[in-house]
């Protein structure tokens, strides 16, 4: 090859490298210009990515708010609903008790009207008793008489005299018991009197004086000598006394002994007063009962036999004697009730 052909061929390989290197420049700015506008992009795509990161945070920090204001309400509406069911169970429960109160009402009511035709039916015996006693009134008098002129018909030393003797007696004691029965029976207004407590007590203690032998009583006495007379009705004074020995004679099945107490002593500081006692050795008062035994109808004997009325009426006749009445009683060893009657004249009588 000759020398121009050289040159020429060097002039073509300069531009050739220039050429190239043109390009290789171009090449070049397009990479960086690539380059740059990945770069763009990326940074855009973090923006994008750190956006939606953030809104994810912030959509679950909502999520957990809402689930705590659930939680909340859920709770809410527990407590409410245990509540609600307290209340019913509540509700419930006083039903129930409203029930059982009823319940218990309704067998009261029907004791009550049991006892009360028993106390009915007492009542009209008592009329019955008390008729019988006035028809036995006549030909008590009519067998008196006639024992008596047949007494003063015979001889003091014939021997059907102690016979006669004994039927005279056993009359006269028919007529005393017929008597008390009456007085017993008889109602109506009260009938204040000066009376001696010991001498009323003897007269009610003779009226069942049989039944408490039978039923192997000893009546014990201990009276003070001196006892001012009192203003009262002998009548319901001695229902008293009747009420409380019966009572005493029923705690005792078994026997026993029967302690009647009169002695001196004090309604109120300064207010003189005679007390009365009956303590006997029966079954006492169980300390719960105590409470009731005056209520009307409280009887713990069996039907027939109890009425439950005989302290409701020694606590009115008391009240109204504005005296008082008190019971002490030990399960097992016995019972005392005590009787106390104001002595200062008059004020112990309602109706002086
Ligand atoms: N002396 C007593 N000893 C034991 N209990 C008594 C005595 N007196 C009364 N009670 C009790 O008091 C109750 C009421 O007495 P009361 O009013 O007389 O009625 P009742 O004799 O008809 O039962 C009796 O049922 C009995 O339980
Ligand atoms: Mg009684």
């Amino acid at each position: 090859m000759n020398a121009n052909g050289l040159s020429r061929q060097l002039v073509e390989a300069e531009d050739t490298v220039r050429a190239l290197q043109q390009e290789l420049a171009e090449t070049n700015r397009g990479l960086i210009a690539l380059a740059m506008e990945l770069e763009s992009r990326v940074d855009e795509r973090t923006v994008d990515l750190r956006t939606t990161q953030e809104e994810l945070q912030r959509t679950s920090s909502e999520l957990l708010q809402m689930t705590l204001e659930l939680e909340d309400r859920v709770d809410q509406r527990m407590a409410e609903l245990r509540e609600a069911n307290e209340r019913l169970q509540h509700e419930l429960e006083e039903r129930q008790r409203a029930e059982e109160a009823l319940r218990r009402k309704d067998e009261e009511l029907r004791t009550i009207s049991q006892q009360l035709w028993q106390a009915a039916k007492l009542a009209t015996m008592g009329e019955l008793a008390a008729s019988i006693a006035h028809e036995l009134n006549n030909p008590l008098a009519t067998v008196s008489l006639r024992v008596e002129s047949l007494l003063a018909q015979i001889g003091e030393d014939d021997p059907k005299r102690r016979a006669l003797t004994v039927i005279e007696q056993e009359v006269e004691r028919m007529g005393n018991l017929v008597s008390n029965l009456l007085q017993f029976s008889r109602r109506g207004q009260a009938q204040i009197s000066s009376i001696d407590v010991r001498e009323e007590l003897e007269n009610t203690l003779a009226l069942i004086y049989y039944h408490l032998r039978n039923h192997r009583i000893t009546v014990v006495r201990q009276f003070a000598s001196d006892v001012p007379m009192l203003h009262a009705d002998r009548q319901q004074l001695r229902q008293v006394f009747l009420n409380l020995l019966t009572n005493a004679s029923d705690a005792m099945p078994q026997g026993g002994t029967l302690t009647l107490g009169v002695t001196l002593g004090q309604l109120e500081p300064s207010m003189p007063a005679v007390s009365i006692t009956f303590t006997d050795t029966g079954i006492g008062i169980a300390p719960e009962d105590i409470p009731r035994v005056m209520d009307p109808f409280f009887t713990t004997k069996e039907e027939g036999k109890g009425t439950g009325l005989g302290l409701a009426i020694c606590r009115r006749i008391m009240q109204e004697h504005h005296g008082t009445i008190e019971v002490s009683s030990t399960v097992g060893q016995g019972t005392t009730i005590r009787l106390t009657l104001s002595r200062t004249n008059g004020s112990n009588g309602l109706y002086l």
